[in-house]
């Protein structure tokens, strides 16, 4: 026998007589491709994920009902808790202060290297209202981008009750501090 007959011989052999189906050749839709049984169909209409959270048009969007022509919600529609305040400030603290300082008062290592607009101080912008801060957070400002894909709408409140308690921080009598918290500071000069 020659060399050239023996070779299919002995590869059957190695497969226990029956060759391997491999799996790429498999029958099986390919993603897009078109078929009578639909191997991803579409939901029904109006069905959502089961995950998705709904809330007010304004508390979505920081506009009041939501429609773009009627101006900014005024205050924070979240009650606003220590709880709410601290997570504002661990999302205020790992995204915002990146850029805008951890005090928010543009004081910020790639602040200082941006050359184009450098981001702002946010103490500022004490007379914005708050539903401002929250519609620059979803939709980004000029050179900033929006931060909707990274922080819930919830949590966006939460950055803006934080930002007005750095706000105030900057800008607050001794008179305003509760009475502890004056003693303290009076006797921390
Ligand atoms: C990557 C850097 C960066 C990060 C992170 C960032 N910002 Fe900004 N922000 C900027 C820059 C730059 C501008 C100015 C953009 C311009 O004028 O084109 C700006 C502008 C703003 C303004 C508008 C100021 C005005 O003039 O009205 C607000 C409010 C603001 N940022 C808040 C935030 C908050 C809150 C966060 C966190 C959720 C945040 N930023 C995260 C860079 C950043």
């Amino acid at each position: 026998m020659s060399p050239r007959l023996l070779a299919p011989w002995l590869w059957l052999a190695g497969c226990g007589g029956e060759p391997l189906q491999r799996m790429i050749e498999q029958p099986k839709l390919e993603a897009y491709e078109e078929s009578p049984v639909l191997a991803r169909r579409a939901p029904p209409e109006g069905t959502v994920p089961r995950e998705r959270r709904f809330f007010a048009p304004e508390v979505r969007t920081g506009l009041q009902g939501g429609r773009p022509d009627a101006g900014y919600v005024e205050r924070n529609p979240l009650p606003i808790s220590r709880e709410l305040l601290e997570k504002g400030r661990r999302r205020f603290e790992v995204v915002c202060a990146t850029c805008h300082g951890l005090v928010g008062d543009g004081q910020s290592i790639p602040a200082r290297n941006m050359a184009l607009r450098p981001p702002p101080s946010l103490h500022q912008l004490s007379q914005r209202p708050d539903g401002y801060f929250f519609s620059v957070i979803t939709q980004g400002f000029g050179l900033m981008p929006s931060y909707a894909a990274d922080i819930p709408p919830e949590e966006r409140w939460a950055v803006v009750a934080y930002l007005r308690a750095l706000q105030l921080s900057q800008r607050a009598a001794l008179a305003d501090a509760p009475f502890e918290a004056r003693r303290k500071l009076e006797q921390g000069r």
